[in-house]
């Protein structure tokens, strides 16, 4: 891997948001500043990044490598109009490779840290899958792309719990504390607590040392936020919103990048395969892309350059013979490991309110309790308000941020009170209870 290499990885909650705008776009901008850029379409269900460069579908693919037709990666890059951009195509109508195997993944991580280049960037799939999170772990530079939709921050704060307890769980495989957050995350739910901070709180409540360490980790999981397709002021200030509710209800410093505005000059470029910031580089979605590539380049959100846990997923990627970790000081410290990689390795341990628990119907995100309670802080209304507003008495609001069906004497009752809940805060009702009680029957399922 070339010093100093950077390594983006576009991510969404949903389809549609623009992750491979920003991500093409992103991708111009540094090639524009002389970087040799690697654009990979690793949107392994849906793969179009090409178009977004001026290329028809290109004959060589990640198709070709994932069935081992060629050996390395470097065979399927092709070139592309843009100087010093080249592409990495994604696979077509290939169910095998919109769902690799365990060890398809590995191989493509390692291979993908041995690529020859100054910036790699990664136009990732929609959704929390394993596979999704695992390459957007593997980058430094981690971004997520939201629009603004009415379930569009629910669906934020969704993808960056799953990524954030998918990095937990390296943290919990590189040092071999399994036992410690197992206990923690039996504490965490009999407190009914729902926010990652708190989790990591618990864990340091029962063994202060490895506590820190966990949580000096965890401080290390830096995402970057780009809100696209923002029409107006109060969309631009989604992104802060967000931001803010993620450090202080949260726990988890996501930072607001920038705004993309909807600009009719996108689509049109779009849609008749023009890079944008080829056609149009000065309209006003194109500076704004320009704007996140300056802040990129001044190391905003660099998420996790310099520690043990993003070294372990690099080493990974370059060496498959396992990672070398440094020692870590205090209580507990990063075991070496023979053959397979922890960290990408599936998961042994059941952390609370795992993204792969969410039922993947079309419907959105599941909602829990903390997600509630961070749009309602958001919106600045204390519980005595909502309840006032709703005429649900405070504690009930209570159990609900807590995920306490036990307070309800039945579902149903439950359900209406989160729907009129939800609206209080300018949620949609229905779809919020829907979502809930999913979560809630997940819980109990995993609890049984
Ligand atoms: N800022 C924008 N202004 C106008 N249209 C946009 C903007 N961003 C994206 N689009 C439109 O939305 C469509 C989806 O964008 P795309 O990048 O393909 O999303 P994703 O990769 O997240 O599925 C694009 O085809 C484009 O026409
Ligand atoms: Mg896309």
């Amino acid at each position: 891997m070339a010093n100093g290499r950077r390594v983006i990885a576009v991510g969404s909650g949903k389809g549609g948001v623009g992750k491979s705008l920003v991500a093409a776009n992103i991708g111009i901008a540094l090639a524009k500043r002389g970087q040799r850029v690697i654009l990979v379409d690793a949107d392994l269900g849906g793969a179009n990044l090409h178009t977004f460069v001026n290329l028809d579908a290109p004959g060589r693919s990640l198709s070709q490598f994932v069935q081992r037709r060629v050996e390395t990666l470097t065979e399927v890059v092709v070139a592309t109009p843009i100087p010093n951009l080249s592409l990495i195509s994604g696979a077509r109508d290939l169910l095998d490779v919109a769902n690799p195997m365990y060890q398809q993944k590995q191989r493509l991580l390692r291979h993908l840290g041995k690529l020859d280049c100054d910036a790699l960037i990664l136009d990732l799939g929609a959704g929390t899958s394993y596979n999704v999170l695992d390459f957007f772990l593997f980058a430094a530079h981690g971004m997520l792309v939201l629009a603004p939709e009415p379930t569009s921050e629910e669906n934020a704060y969704r993808f960056l719990k799953a990524a954030y307890l998918r990095r937990l769980r390296t943290v919990q495989a590189v040092y071999g504390i399994k036992p410690l957050l197992e206990r923690a995350v039996a504490e965490f739910n009999a407190r009914g607590l729902s926010a990652p901070r708190e989790l990591v709180g618990t864990v340091r409540d029962i063994d202060a040392q490895a506590g820190q360490q966990v949580a000096e980790e965890m401080a290390r999981f830096r995402p970057l936020l780009v809100v696209n397709q923002v029409r107006n002021a109060d969309d631009e200030r989604i992104g802060e919103r967000i931001a803010r509710i993620c450090r202080d209800a949260l726990g988890i410093s996501l930072t607001f990048a920038g705004a993309v505005p909807f600009d009719d000059l996108v689509w049109k470029a779009v849609r008749r395969q023009r890079p944008l910031l080829v056609e149009a580089p000065g309209c006003r979605a194109g500076r704004a892309i320009e704007g996140i590539v300056d802040l990129l380049l001044r190391g905003a959100g660099v998420a996790h350059g310099t520690e043990d846990v993003h070294r372990h997923f690099r080493r990974v990627a370059l060496d498959a013979s396992g990672p070398v970790l440094p020692r870590a000081a205090g209580g507990v410290r990063p075991r070496s490991s023979e053959g397979a990689a922890p960290g990408l390795a599936e998961p042994e341990l059941e952390l609370p309110l795992s993204p792969d628990r969410a039922p993947a119907t079309g419907d959105g995100a599941a909602v829990d309790g903390s997600v509630l309670q961070a749009v309602r802080q958001a919106r600045g209304l204390s519980l005595e308000q909502v309840a006032e507003r709703t005429k649900i008495p405070c504690a009930k609001l209570q159990a609900i941020e807590a995920d306490d069906a036990a307070a309800f004497a039945a579902p149903v009752y439950l359900r209406g009170f989160v729907c009129q809940f939800a609206q209080a805060l300018g949620l949609d009702g229905d779809r919020t209870a829907r979502a809930y009680m999913r979560h809630l029957e997940e819980l109990k399922a995993r609890a049984s």
